[in-house]
């Protein structure tokens, strides 16, 4: 007999090894709205929970606001004991329990995902195996509605529990585990490669990319080697200065749209402001953040995208001392983004752009 628990926490899915961090996230931003709870993050688990306190309300922050999840859901209900034969059926009750309290039905559309772990990514048949059943089991009992803002989110941790979720269509991530679709990049000079090519992906909306990336641009590169990001930015057709006293890959240079400076990536400059600045160096992350703000307070460049490397044992303290740097060193108001990418690994990726007057 499956037992449904009714509960109130924030969940977040988010990279194995970077619990604490997003468990720290959670609580903090929990802490700005007045949420009162405790956070649950067990390491290897790829997932984080601010779990209220008796009484207590935890309200789910957008996704897009935090740096270290990937997708962001409200539980109210946590389901185990699932008979394999037939989860769908308390999930439907726990489902209908919700709606009768909210006097509604709010969901548009239902998710089914699993976190990012070793054991989640086992579960992945399964959630793809149940998404179709689900939906149209649900459909069929009113609990979907076309007119709904929501999206339900059910989130498997075993073969037999998982917990039910939900947030507005625009604040969670409509891709499963909040892992975006990429395509494969055939030819480039390195795995980094990828983890420009998502942020120019994910960090901007559409409108942005077209406005801020053009053919003809000028970026610098500093940390190029071996040409991996410089690679990705010609295939916008933009022109780079690549800084790095290592070689780039003959590909990269053959495109005729790079220049290659073997110099001190901390001493260089442009003679004339550039449109992106964009910097992969495996160095300090604070030095680095100052480097970055040094060339925005100038006007060196436009906008700047970057990595900051996070190897030590507070991360999430060291990000947000980072972004912080890079605010007072800057001067000038930054529509800054931030956020742990997937194919980021010991990192997370910065967008900075100066905001629009
Ligand atoms: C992770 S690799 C960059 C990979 C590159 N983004 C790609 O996609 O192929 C880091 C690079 O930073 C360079 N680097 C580290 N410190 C530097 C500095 N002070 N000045 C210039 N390059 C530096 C290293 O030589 C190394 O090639």
């Amino acid at each position: 007999m499956a037992i449904i628990e009714p509960t109130h926490a924030v969940l977040a899915l988010c990279r194995a090894g970077f619990e604490g961090e997003c468990g720290q996230e959670l609580a903090d931003l929990a802490g700005r709205t007045g949420g009162v709870g405790y956070v649950r993050a067990r390491n290897g688990t790829a997932m984080a929970e601010f779990v209220a306190s008796e009484d207590g309300k935890a309200s789910a922050p957008a996704v897009e606001s935090t740096i270290f999840a990937r997708q962001v859901v409200s539980v109210f209900a946590r389901l185990t004991a699932l008979d394999v034969g037939d989860r769908i059926s308390p999930m439907l009750a726990a489902v209908r329990a919700r709606a009768d309290e909210a006097g509604r039905v709010p969901w548009r559309e239902v998710l089914i995902e699993s976190p990012d772990s070793d054991g989640g990514r086992e579960l992945a048949p399964l959630c793809r195996r149940l998404a179709g059943p689900l939906d149209q089991a649900l459909l069929r009992a009113g609990l979907l509605s076309r007119t709904g803002t929501r999206r339900l989110h059910v989130v498997f941790t075993a073969t037999d529990a998982a917990m039910l979720g939900e947030h507005t269509s625009d604040a969670s991530r409509p891709a499963a585990g909040g892992i975006p679709r990429l395509r494969r990049l055939s030819g480039a000079p390195s795995r980094s490669a990828a983890k420009l090519d998502e942020a120019l992906a994910v960090m901007m909306d559409a409108d942005e990319r077209q406005r801020l990336l053009q053919p003809g641009m000028r970026a610098v590169d500093l940390g190029a080697a071996p040409g991996g990001w410089t690679w990705v930015l010609t295939r916008h057709h933009v022109q780079v200065s690549a800084i790095d006293n290592g070689p780039l890959a003959a590909h990269v240079m053959d495109t005729g749209l790079v220049t290659h400076v073997r110099a001190d990536g901390f001493r260089w400059r442009p003679a004339k402001t550039v449109d992106w600045l964009v910097c992969d160096m495996v160095e300090q992350p604070i030095r680095v953040a100052t480097l970055i703000g040094g060339w925005l307070a100038d006007g060196a460049c436009r906008q700047a995208l970057f990595n900051l490397k996070l190897p030590m044992k507070k991360r999430y303290a060291e990000t947000l001392a980072c972004l912080e740097r890079l605010r007072d060193t800057a001067g000038l108001p930054l529509d800054l983004r931030c956020r742990q990418l997937y194919h980021d690994r010991e990192e997370v990726t910065v967008l900075a752009i100066p905001a629009r007057r």
